[in-house]
């Protein structure tokens, strides 16, 4: 997000418009939470995880009232437009005070859970599978050593998009995500099958929306008998420096945004679409749902063999 903000940032400046910040999201922006942005102060922060601005749920934004002041906020700063980096929650916020007040707006995908339309990647996504795929791949070597199973959770409260991407990459011997249902006793039935042939070790990634580690750990080591363990990524996945992947999406989309701002597009959400920038209507991005890939679930069930 802070790649995002200084690619924001230094387009506008580079034609000659000034930058206004709002620390705390939707929250601040009501509470009239401004700050000047200029060159040096999105300095030095693209290797940085998080945001510069902080962020906050805002629940007095999703009220008429909350909208109204942040609107009369953004009068009384001068703001001309409004760049919104963030995710889904974001980015109907942004489209409210597009459709409720005519204010122009732009979106800048941003989250690691990649559930976001119209773009391929939103920003943080890269990062949190390659936090994931680490912490994985340290996890296989005690599996490995002490010839045990292993259950994952990853991130992704209603999709399987980071569990399936790291459950790849780290050649995880089964991966379980909500979009597919699953049956754990199979997945026993499997585990015990392979052990038959040798195999003395797994891990099992299972996103957080499909399940609890505890509860399949449980039941996996009910219907094999095998030791296993639970572990819980949780919020690791969110934090650390940013991939080079996800840093130069974030200077791409944002400056894209900005510029399309700038030039009297509105209600837009900037996004990749192979290694294309594209810009979506925020209606049909906030429309749509993102659907996991096909191929890819077929490609780990060849893979669990
Ligand atoms: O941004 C989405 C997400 O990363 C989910 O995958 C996860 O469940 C959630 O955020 C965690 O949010 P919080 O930090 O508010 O608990």
């Amino acid at each position: 997000m802070n790649a995002a903000l200084r690619a924001v940032v230094r387009a506008a400046l580079g034609r000659g418009a000034e930058v206004i910040g709002f620390n705390h999201g939707y929250e601040g922006l009501i509470n009239d939470e401004s700050r000047n942005l200029d060159s040096p102060s999105v300095g030095g922060i693209i290797d940085r995880g998080g945001t510069i601005l902080r962020t906050a749920r805002s629940a007095a934004f999703m009220t008429r009232e909350g909208r109204d002041q942040a609107m009369a906020v953004l009068i009384k700063n001068g703001c001309e437009g409004l760049v919104v980096i963030g995710g889904d929650g974001s980015l109907t916020g942004a489209l409210k005070l597009q459709e409720e007040f005519d204010y122009p707006v732009c979106g800048v995908p941003g989250s690691i859970d990649n559930d976001i339309s119209g773009t391929d990647f939103s920003i943080g996504f890269d990062t949190a599978v390659n936090t994931a795929v680490d912490a994985i791949d340290r996890v296989r070597d005690t599996a490995y050593s002490h010839e045990r199973v292993f259950v994952i959770e990853v991130m992704g409260r209603r999709n399987g998009f980071i569990a399936l991407e790291a459950g790849l990459a780290g050649g995880a011997e089964a991966i379980l995500v909500p979009e597919m249902p699953f049956s754990l006793p199979d997945i026993g039935a499997e585990l015990l099958e392979a052990a038959s042939k040798g195999k003395r070790s797994s891990i099992i990634v299972v996103a957080e929306g499909a399940a609890k580690a505890d509860d399949v750990r449980e039941a996996l080591s009910e219907c094999t008998g095998f030791e296993c363990r639970a572990v819980v990524l949780g919020h690791m996945q969110r934090g650390g420096s940013p991939t080079a992947f996800d840093r130069v999406l974030a200077l791409r989309l944002g400056h894209l945004a900005t510029n399309r701002l700038l030039s009297g597009f509105r209600g837009e959400m900037a996004g990749l679409a192979g290694n294309l920038l594209v810009s979506h209507p925020l209606t049909f991005v906030l429309s749509s749902e993102r659907q996991i890939d096909p191929e890819k679930l077929l490609l780990s069930e060849a893979m669990a063999q």
